[in-house]
């Protein structure tokens, strides 16, 4: 069978390799699993390059997330797991870049047989992302205000949606009219494209409210300069910081205001979360990809032999949605 892997770090289109490799046996309390879908997110380039939060041994196999079905298990698993729909999670102990893949029974959750390979495939990296910072990060009641950057990314799209069904308003921002168009012809609520009028724009949307939660993923000056519109005691939440450059923050809303600065790893939640925790919200996630209440655009999908083509799609900006490998 097919796998993606690398044998050192550096730029994805020149380390990356298809390799042909003998399918993996399952051990005990391990689960056989045929890939149908998984993502390229920016994390799964991070880590090509050796630059993500944690590096692998070399040679490594590649991707953090996907959906397949159960085709075998090992000593110690109920056999009527065969069939079954599982999405993968992201605790880096399995790859999904490849046909078939073993896990042990806790990195895995069944999900719907029914509902969108697709969309399942990527429950387990960005939806509870947006999930954790939503409801970890403030007391934030019915009808207060959440507002986001970056808000046409994968992240971006499924907090709009998590802070619709918890009956939060989002003020939405990006760095492009195209992007800005693409989200309002999907009924994303107040969007605006940043710019030297941000601060009065996302004002005048206030209308004399404050924000409850600032989401922020690029770093530099952009949330910094929208504290003053932040409640007294509340937290901006950095969970990427695209632009590359330091944050900054004016000193007098830190310390006269009482806005603090928190950092989002979902590694560390995924190493540190009670099962019961896990299981609970990837559950609740994976019902609401099921129903169609959760969802992200997709772009393009390729085969694993296509791969060149995939992560150089996946590394380009200004995409309309995610690139995925299907199988
Ligand atoms: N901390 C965590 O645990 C965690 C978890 C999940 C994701 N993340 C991070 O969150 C970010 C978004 O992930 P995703 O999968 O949702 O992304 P995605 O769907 O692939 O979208 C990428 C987003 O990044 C924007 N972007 C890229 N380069 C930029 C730049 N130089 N300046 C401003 N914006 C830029 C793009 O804007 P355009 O469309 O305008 O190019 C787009 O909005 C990634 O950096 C990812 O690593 C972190």
């Amino acid at each position: 069978m097919k796998e993606l892997r690398i044998d050192s770090f550096g730029p994805p289109n020149e380390v990356v390799r298809l390799v042909e490799v003998d399918e993996p046996t399952p051990g005990p309390g391990q689960l056989l699993i045929a890939l149908e879908a998984a993502p390229i997110n920016p994390s799964d380039l991070l880590m090509v390059r050796g630059v993500y939060g944690v590096r692998p041994d070399l040679p490594a196999r590649l991707g953090a997330e996907g959906v397949g079905r159960v085709v075998g298990v090992g000593e110690g698993v109920d056999p009527s797991r065969v069939g079954e729909r599982v999405i993968v999670l992201p605790s880096l102990r399995q790859y999904t870049w490849v046909e078939r893949t073993v896990a042990d029974e806790r990195d895995v959750i069944t999900v719907d047989g029914d509902a969108d390979p697709l969309q399942l495939s990527m429950i387990a990296v960005n939806p509870i992302t947006a999930h954790l910072i939503l409801t970890g990060y403030a007391e934030l009641k019915a009808d207060s205000w959440v507002a986001q950057n970056s808000a046409n990314s994968a992240v971006g799209r499924y907090l709009v949606d998590l802070a619709r069904l918890a009956g939060l308003r989002t003020i939405n921002i990006v760095r492009r009219e195209e992007a800005a168009e693409a989200l309002r012809a999907d009924g994303v609520p107040n969007v605006l494209v940043s710019g030297p009028d941000l601060v009065k724009d996302v004002r005048a949307i206030l209308g004399g409210e404050q924000l409850g939660l600032f989401v922020d993923a690029l770093g530099g000056s952009q949330a910094g300069e929208l504290t003053g519109l932040l409640r007294p005691g509340s937290s901006i939440v950095a969970y990427s910081a695209l632009t590359g450059e330091p944050f900054s923050m004016p000193f007098m809303q830190l310390i006269f205001r009482d806005i603090s600065l928190r950092g989002f790893w979902l590694n560390q939640w995924m190493n540190a979360a009670p099962r019961t925790e896990v299981d609970s919200a990837f559950s609740y996630l994976a019902g609401l990809v099921a129903d169609g209440s959760l969802s992200a655009p997709v772009e393009a999908t390729f085969g694993l032999d296509e791969y060149e083509e995939a992560i150089r799609r996946a590394g380009r900006f200004r995409r309309a949605g995610k690139i995925l490998f299907t199988f």
